[in-house]
């Protein structure tokens, strides 16, 4: 037994073998059992040392650099046994470093070295490196047939056609806007979602933005404002959160004036009012003091070097109906372009709501974008990420079914964003309702983007997500804008195709119907099995579909708070 004194003076630590420890009575189990690897520690620094040091004169060279191996070896294990704060580090003396060290590149490891093509999250190997090729437009096809098990639970799939076709060249764009809109906007099929600047480097935003231009989709500016680096000449949508940055007053409320300054610029195609994002719904959030620069604290209208605070909620309405009545001053203060909000489905009644309130008022937003739950951001709380909103292809069919039911359907149209990384991700979007699709994700991935999930560190390996500029200043937008637009159209077309080889030659003609799931069975069902699909005006009627009556009766046009039933 071997007992020491703590150099500071507080503790006596009593070290003893593990063997003698079972023995102990009473006080004698205050002793500290010895690890393996602090008897070794002890071994080396007290035998072994000294014997080097000892023979030190007579050693060679080796024997010397030994001697200072062991050297360093002994000071930092004494001070992990007495001055650690990691239980770690008192009781794996040095070893514990490796442990770290190995924890620290655990993930690069599991990457390169053990992950297979088809286990990683939330993008497995398959699906990003067809993004990098495609945004190489290197060869992207397969060899030997599919890796992915196509007889699992949940697996969707779509039946082709001895008929192929190919799909109608006037039928590849999308046109919103309705009857209220002065600026109808032609959208591409597949377009960028929102991502900040801010949550994103200045040379991230400025090839988004080249290539969307070059490739004739929008590049949506997320909440963080509209800035110089998006005035690339890439159409924009304009993204307004609940912080109003770019558009608020000192106190943080919604500037008319403001807004309209940009809003009426022709870069600007559509207007949207971000109400939730599904990685971290009705969850504000906050940008550090120590990121918001003076660019950023001017493009946002914020003070600069202090926290910036986006609360959960809007400021500029708090009913469904006051959200409407947003929709058409954002309308008309941009002169009459497309207007319509983003949100990751959650109480459902909440949402059929707003669809009372444009039965009600009659005013409709444009285009509702749906976020699944599945979606990205740049940091959010773990629990909101995993726990929290309707994934997006359930989230999009609710969205459409409360459409069809209620008889609005042809007034608005459906954008779904939730892991788009091919043309089938697209595909079954709208046959659940979409009318296209943004991504956000595998658009970073084909900027270079290698998934190591460090976006909140400010330290991101590629210098998308950062704003550090020595990291950010090295992405090399000349180059990698034309990649972006290269996955944008190669995904593009291989939807289309897809389709052709289903026999459909217009995307507005497919439905749920397209759609198979795998079910716990064994058996593939078609997704309208799994989730009803509503008539049309089904809503109005007497007979709703017994999924959807219990929060439909709890909907009211004037307030998001869910009715209560009726007492007698
Ligand atoms: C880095 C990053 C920043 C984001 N910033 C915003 C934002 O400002 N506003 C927003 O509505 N969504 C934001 N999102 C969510 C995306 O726009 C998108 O809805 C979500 O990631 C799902 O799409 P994906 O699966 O294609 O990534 C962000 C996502 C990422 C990865
Ligand atoms: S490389 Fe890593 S840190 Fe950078 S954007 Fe991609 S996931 Fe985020």
């Amino acid at each position: 037994m071997l007992t020491l004194l703590d150099l500071t003076g507080v503790k006596k630590y009593n070290f003893i073998s593990v063997d003698l420890a079972d023995n102990l009575q009473g006080d004698e189990k205050d002793f500290i059992v010895m690890t393996l690897m602090q008897k070794t520690f002890w071994f080396i620094t007290l035998i072994i040392f000294p014997l080097f040091v000892y023979f030190y004169p007579d050693l060679n060279r080796w024997g010397h650099f030994v001697t200072y191996l062991l050297a360093i070896y002994a000071v930092v294990g004494l001070h992990d046994i007495f001055f650690s704060k990691h239980t770690l580090n008192r009781l794996y003396p040095v070893a514990a470093y490796i442990r770290y060290g190995l924890e620290f590149i655990r993930p690069e490891i599991h990457q390169y070295f053990i992950a297979s093509n088809t286990d990683e999250l939330p993008f497995n190997r398959e699906q990003r490196s067809l993004v990098y090729r495609r945004a190489k437009s290197l060869d992207d096809t397969q060899p030997f047939g599919t890796e992915m098990n196509i007889n699992q639970e949940g697996w969707y799939s779509a039946m082709h056609s001895m008929a192929a076709t190919t799909v109608k060249e006037d039928t590849k764009r999308i046109l919103i806007g309705g009857s209220e809109c002065k600026k109808p906007y032609s959208a591409a099929r597949l377009n960028i979602s929102a991502m900040s600047f801010g949550a994103l480097s200045a040379h991230a935003i400025m090839a988004l933005n080249m290539a969307a231009k070059m490739g004739n989709f929008y590049h949506n500016t997320g909440e963080g404002g509209y800035s110089p680096h998006h005035k690339q000449g890439g159409d924009i949508v304009w993204q307004i959160g609940t912080g109003y940055f770019g558009c608020r007053t000192k106190d943080g409320n919604f500037d008319p004036e403001s807004f309209q300054a940009s809003a009426i610029l022709e870069q600007v195609k559509m207007i949207e009012i971000k109400i939730s994002q599904g990685a971290k719904p009705s969850h504000g959030g906050v940008l550090p003091a120590a990121k918001v620069t003076e660019e950023i604290a001017r493009i946002r209208l914020v003070e600069a070097h202090k926290d910036v605070i986006s609360p959960p909620n809007h400021k500029a309405y708090s009913t469904p109906e006051g959200l409407l009545e947003f929709v058409v001053q954002l309308r008309e203060l941009s002169s009459g372009k497309p207007v319509g909000f983003k949100l990751c489905i959650g109480l459902k009644h909440e949402f059929m709501a707003i669809c009372k309130a444009m039965l009600k008022t009659k005013i409709y937003p444009d285009f509702i974008t749906v976020d699944g739950a599945e979606g990205g951001t740049g940091a959010a709380p773990v629990e909101y990420s995993n726990r929290l909103g309707l994934p997006c292809i359930e989230g999009i069919n609710f969205v459409h079914n409360c459409l069809v039911g209620t008889g609005l359907r042809d007034k608005i149209k459906i954008i779904g964003s939730g892991k788009t990384a091919t043309g089938f991700a697209i595909i079954e979007k709208m046959a659940v309702g979409a009318d296209l699709v943004n991504a956000a994700r595998t658009m970073m991935f084909s900027l270079g983007c290698i998934q190591s999930q460090s976006c909140n560190t400010n330290k991101c390996p590629t210098g998308i997500a950062t704003q550090d500029p020595k990291r950010g200043g090295s992405l090399d937008y000349q180059r990698r804008h034309k990649h972006v637009a290269n996955f944008q159209q190669h995904t593009v077309q291989s939807m289309f195709d897809l389709l052709g080889a289903m026999g459909v030659d217009d995307p507005e003609k497919i439905s749920a119907h397209i759609l198979w799931r795998r079910d716990d069975d064994g058996n593939n069902k078609r997704f309208d099995e799994f989730f009803p699909q509503l008539k049309p005006l089904e809503l109005l009627g007497d007979n709703i579909h017994k999924d959807y009556v219990h929060y439909w009766n709890k909907a009211s046009a004037e307030t998001f708070k869910a009715k209560q039933p009726a007492t007698a």
